[in-house]
C-alpha cells in the first residue's frame, strides 16, 4: 500500500467523532458521581479540604517543596496581599536511584535535605538556634503530584505512584508523615500545613494573581508529563465520608479528581492497536488509561510504535532507505527502536510545520529519531505529519472532554450566558462565566491544543457555542509550588484561629 494512504487509515484510528466526545463525557460525568459517592480505584475524586479559593489578599511568608515528574522544587513565598508575591525557588532533577529508591525514607530524606540547603541558601535566618527555639514553625506546602487520598489538609496516602516513580514501599503511607519526618530529624524549623496536587497548586497561584474583580478560578488542569483536574465540588454532593477538619460555615470544596484512570476498562476510550502496545509495555498496565492517551509521557512513545510498524512493512516502507543495522549510534541504542525514547515535543513540531517541504520536521524526525536526513524523503514526513496530529488531536479532543465533564459537574455552566451579553469590541475577560488555569508541557507547547478542546465544549450539551465563548483559560507556569505556598499559609492561618474544625 502506498505510504500516505497507509498513513491516513493509521490516522483515521485516532479519530474522536463529536458522537465519541459526547459518549465520553457523559461516562466521564458519571465516574465523577460514582467517585463522590464512594471511595473508587479509578477516578477516585480526592477531597482536598480546600473550600475557598485565593483572592489576591492573602499575606505572609510560607515555603513548599514540589515532588514533580522530573524536577524537584524548594521556594519560599512572600504574599504582598495584593496580588503581588516575592519568591526564592530553587530546583534539582530527581535522580533516578531516588525515583526507584528501596525504602520510602531515602526520598524522603533527600526532599528534606534539599529543603534545608535551600534554607542555608535563601533563609540563614531562621535556620539560628535562637529563632529555631522562639520563632513559630514555618508553614509548608507540599506539592504532590501523584494520586494521594488525604484524610485531612495536612496528610495523604499514597495509593499509587505515576510518571517513572517505583517505590513500593511507599505505597499505603502518609506522604506527609513521611516528610515531616525526615524534616524533623534533620531540626529544621517547619511544619507541613498542606498537602497539594499540582492541579490545585496551578489553580491557587492563578486565583492569587488575578485582580479581584476577575471571575474565580474553579478548575485546574495539568496537561503535561500527566494529567489531571480540580474543581471545586458542593459539600452536599460529596457523600462518601469526609474524615478531615474544614471551616465549618463552607458550601464547596475543590476535589482532586485523578482523572488520568479515567475509564480503565475502556468502554467508551478510543483504543487503537498502538494504544493497546503500548499499555503492554507501560509499568501500570491497564492504569492511567486516560493518561496513557493525554499526557506527554505517552504521545511521543505511541508515534513512535505506529512509525515502527510503518517502517517494518515493506510494502509501506517508512523511511525505506533505513537501515537499522546500519545506524551508528554511540550506546548502540537507536531511539526510533528504543522504547520511550521519543519525546512529546516531535509531536508539537510536526503539527506547526506547515512548509511546502517540511524542512523543520524532517530535521526534528532526525535528531530525535536519530534518522539519517537522506532516508528522511517530504512523503515520509509528510506520513509522520498526518499520525502526529491525529494523535495530538485526540488528545487534545478527550482533555477538553475532561473538562467539559467536570464544568458540566460543578453546574457553574448552568448560568444563562445571555444574561451577560457580550460587548465584542471591549475588554470581555473579566466577564468569564468559568475561569480555568492549566499547566503542563502539552498544554502550553503543543499548537492549537486549547482550539481543539474549544471545539469539543461547543458540541457537548450543556456548554455550546454560547458558554463556550465565556470560559477563559490561563497558562498557570509553574503556578503549582507558589499555588501550594499559597495554600499552606492559608491552611496555617486557619489552624492558628481555630476555624479548621471539623
Ligand atoms: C498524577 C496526578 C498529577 C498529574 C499531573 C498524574 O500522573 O496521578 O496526581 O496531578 O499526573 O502531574
Amino acid at each position: 500500500m502506498a505510504l500516505l494512504e497507509k498513513a491516513n487509515r493509521v490516522a483515521h484510528q485516532f479519530d474522536l467523532t463529536d458522537d465519541d466526545v459526547r459518549r465520553c463525557c457523559a461516562h466521564f460525568i458519571n465516574e465523577l458521581e460514582v467517585g463522590l459517592q464512594r471511595r473508587s480505584p479509578a477516578v477516585c475524586q480526592i477531597p482536598t479540604y480546600v473550600t475557598e479559593v485565593a483572592y489576591g489578599t492573602e499575606k505572609g511568608l510560607s515555603l513548599a517543596v514540589d515532588l514533580g515528574g522530573t524536577n524537584l522544587r524548594v521556594c519560599s513565598v512572600d504574599l504582598c496581599g495584593d496580588s503581588t508575591y516575592t519568591t526564592k525557588q530553587s530546583k534539582i532533577t530527581i535522580p533516578t536511584r531516588i525515583m526507584t529508591a528501596q525504602k520510602a525514607s531515602d526520598l524522603f530524606h533527600f526532599i528534606a535535605e534539599q529543603i534545608q540547603h535551600f534554607l542555608q541558601t535563601y533563609h540563614q535566618e531562621l535556620l539560628t538556634p535562637d529563632k529555631a527555639k522562639t520563632a513559630e514553625l514555618l508553614s509548608l506546602g507540599f506539592t504532590f503530584s501523584y494520586p494521594a487520598y488525604q484524610n485531612s489538609i495536612n496528610s495523604g496516602i499514597l495509593l499509587r505512584w505515576t510518571k517513572g516513580f517505583d517505590i513500593p514501599d511507599a505505597i499505603g503511607q502518609d506522604v506527609c508523615h513521611l516528610l515531616q519526618e525526615a524534616i524533623n530529624e534533620l531540626h529544621l524549623p517547619i511544619k507541613i500545613t498542606a498537602l497539594v496536587n499540582d492541579a490545585l497548586g496551578a489553580l491557587m497561584f492563578r486565583a492569587y494573581a488575578l485582580p479581584l474583580s476577575e471571575t474565580r478560578t474553579s478548575v485546574g488542569a495539568i496537561f503535561g508529563t500527566g494529567t489531571n483536574g480540580v474543581y471545586l465540588e458542593k459539600l452536599h454532593n460529596i457523600t462518601k465520608e469526609l474524615e478531615g477538619a474544614y471551616p465549618p460555615a463552607s458550601n464547596e470544596m475543590f476535589i482532586s479528581c485523578e482523572w488520568g484512570s479515567f475509564d480503565n476498562g475502556l468502554l467508551v476510550q478510543p483504543n487503537t492497536k498502538y494504544d493497546t502496545s503500548l499499555d503492554q509495555v507501560s509499568v501500570n498496565r491497564g492504569n492511567q488509561m486516560f493518561e496513557k492517551r493525554v499526557s506527554g509521557m505517552f504521545l511521543g512513545e505511541l508515534l513512535r510504535i505506529a512509525l515502527v510498524e510503518m517502517h517494518e512493512d515493506p510494502e509501506v516502507g517508512l523511511f525505506r532507505e533505513f537501515r537499522e543495522d546500519a545506524a551508528t549510534e554511540a550506546d548502540g541504542k537507536i531511539p526510533f527502536f528504543t522504547q520511550w525514547a521519543v519525546d512529546t515535543s516531535i509531536l508539537s513540531i510536526a503539527e506547526a510545520d506547515n512548509s511546502g517541504e517540511l524542512l523543520p520536521l524532517r530535521q526534528k524526525i532526525a535528531d530525535a529519531l536519530s534518522i539519517p536526513e537522506f532516508c528522511i524523503g517530504v512523503e515520509d514526513a509528510q506520513a509522520v505529519k498526518l499520525i502526529a496530529n491525529a494523535i495530538g488531536k485526540r488528545a487534545a479532543r478527550l482533555a477538553g472532554t475532561a473538562l467539559a465533564s467536570v464544568i458540566l459537574k460543578s453546574g457553574r455552566s448552568l448560568v444563562n450566558p445571555h444574561t451577560f451579553p457580550v460587548d465584542e469590541d471591549s475588554n470581555t475577560t473579566n466577564r468569564a462565566l468559568i475561569d480555568i488555569a492549566v499547566d503542563g508541557s502539552v498544554v502550553e507547547f503543543y499548537p492549537g491544543f486549547e482550539a481543539y478542546m474549544r471545539d469539543t465544549w461547543r458540541v457537548i450539551d450543556g456548554i455550546g457555542p454560547a458558554i463556550e465563548r465565556r470560559i477563559r483559560i490561563g497558562i498557570s507556569k509553574d503556578g503549582s509550588s507558589i499555588g501550594a505556598a499559597i495554600i499552606a499559609l492559608i491552611a496555617a492561618q486557619q489552624f492558628q484561629n481555630g476555624s479548621n474544625v471539623a
